[in-house]
């Protein structure tokens, strides 16, 4: 297999390409483009580039998935038959602020990439999309066949490709299977999502600010397990087929930063409700019966998963210090300021 891991540069992009170079002693070649956005990070990688005379095969492309020449010319120098189209604006508030981004790379881009897996015969495409697309839930969970109903610019560029993605295989035959996964955590996340952000201003001694009233429940997947999961599926799932990807992890956001605040030992007094995010989905809840039925279930508990995250956050400073400086600290103004009463965000 070659496999193409576009967005391999982020947060789950990157768990995944490593899991697939330690994976290839079979022979399998990973490929790598991202466009190294603020959230595209070479560090993610440098386990893999580092270590190349002993991995697999890994090549890595800087470049924008809406390039169409580019991604003509990376399927066929590397003889790629898999896309895994992880490349993506992906934070809710920055799509709040400004949706531009969103549409070009979680639409066109996707347009772009579904034509030459088209032109090119790709064997395998897997959309990576998220449980946003359904919008919020008050009970119960949400099921592949439930309709979607995206609420933000995010969720609602990501319902675009999605769509897209299915269409192509219903028009054109290509060979695309969507997953809708909820929120992720672990390692090498930029510290712009919840865990990340709270985990580093904890370390800081710096305010958590929490939307509202803190009650919002998401449930969340430890990203080895997704990794694992959507490896799964290029093995066993079926073509033109969405699979939601859960572990049945629903927690409110003040359950998850009191365990956050608990590891560190740090007070809670460091939370600061602040004013809430514009439409926020109040809650997610997926139902995972269909990948479960065909074999795959996630190994990682919620409490260890946060506990040993807490702990990468503490050993690898060098890691988001560099990362909470420049870009960074102009969007958490914007983003914060006017949201505080304690104007920490300054
Ligand atoms: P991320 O923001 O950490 O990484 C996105 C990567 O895509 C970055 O490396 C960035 O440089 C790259 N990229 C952005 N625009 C690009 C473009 N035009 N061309 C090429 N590369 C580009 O995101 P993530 O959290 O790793 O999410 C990866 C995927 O998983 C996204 O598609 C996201 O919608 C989906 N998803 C994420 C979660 C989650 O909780 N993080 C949950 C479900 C689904
Ligand atoms: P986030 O990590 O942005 O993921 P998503 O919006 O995709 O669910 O947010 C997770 C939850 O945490 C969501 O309910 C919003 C909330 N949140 C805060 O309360 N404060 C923050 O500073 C951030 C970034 C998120």
């Amino acid at each position: 297999m070659s496999i193409l891991v576009t967005g391999g540069a982020g947060f789950i992009g990157s768990h995944f390409a490593r899991m697939l170079v330690n994976q290839s002693a079979s022979g399998g070649q990973t490929v790598v483009l991202d466009k190294l956005t603020y959230a595209g990070n070479m560090e993610n990688l440098r386990e893999i580039t580092d270590d190349l005379h002993k991995s697999g095969y890994f090549k890595f492309y800087k470049g924008d998935i809406c390039n169409r020449e580019l991604v003509e010319h990376v399927v066929k120098e590397d003889a790629v038959d898999t896309i895994v189209n992880f490349a993506a604006d992906s934070h809710v508030d920055r799509s709040i602020m400004d949706a531009g981004a969103f549409i070009d790379t979680d639409m066109k881009g996707v347009y772009v990439l579904l034509e030459v897996a088209r032109n090119q015969g790709a064997k395998k495409f897997i959309q990576i999309s998220t449980d946003e697309v359904y919008g919020a839930i008050p009970e119960g969970s949400f099921k592949e066949t439930d309709p979607i109903n995206p609420r933000n610019p995010y969720a609602a560029s990501k319902a675009g490709g999605d769509r897209l993605a299915y269409s192509y295989w219903v028009t054109y035959g290509v060979p695309v299977i969507i997953t809708r996964a909820c929120n992720n955590y672990g390692t090498n996340q930029y510290p712009e999502k919840l865990v990340p952000l709270f985990i580093t201003n904890a370390i800081e001694n710096k305010k958590l600010p929490l939307y509202g009233d803190g009650m919002q429940v998401r449930d969340w997947l430890h990203v080895k397990d997704h990794c694992e999961a959507i490896d799964f599926l290029i093995r066993h799932g079926k073509n033109g087929e969405v699979y939601n990807i859960s572990a049945n992890n629903e927690h409110t956001n003040i359950e998850t930063t009191h365990l956050i605040l608990d590891e560190l030992k740090k007070p809670h007094s460091l939370i600061e409700h602040v004013l809430d995010r514009e439409g926020h989905d109040r809650r997610y809840s997926l139902d995972s019966t269909k990948i479960r039925q065909l074999g795959w279930q996630p190994k990682i508990k919620y409490e260890e998963g946060i506990r040993s995250t807490v702990r990468w956050y503490l050993k690898n400073e060098d890691w988001w210090r560099k990362i909470k400086s420049g870009e960074f600290l102009e969007y958490y103004k914007r983003q914060y300021e006017h949201r505080m009463v304690s104007k920490s965000a300054k």
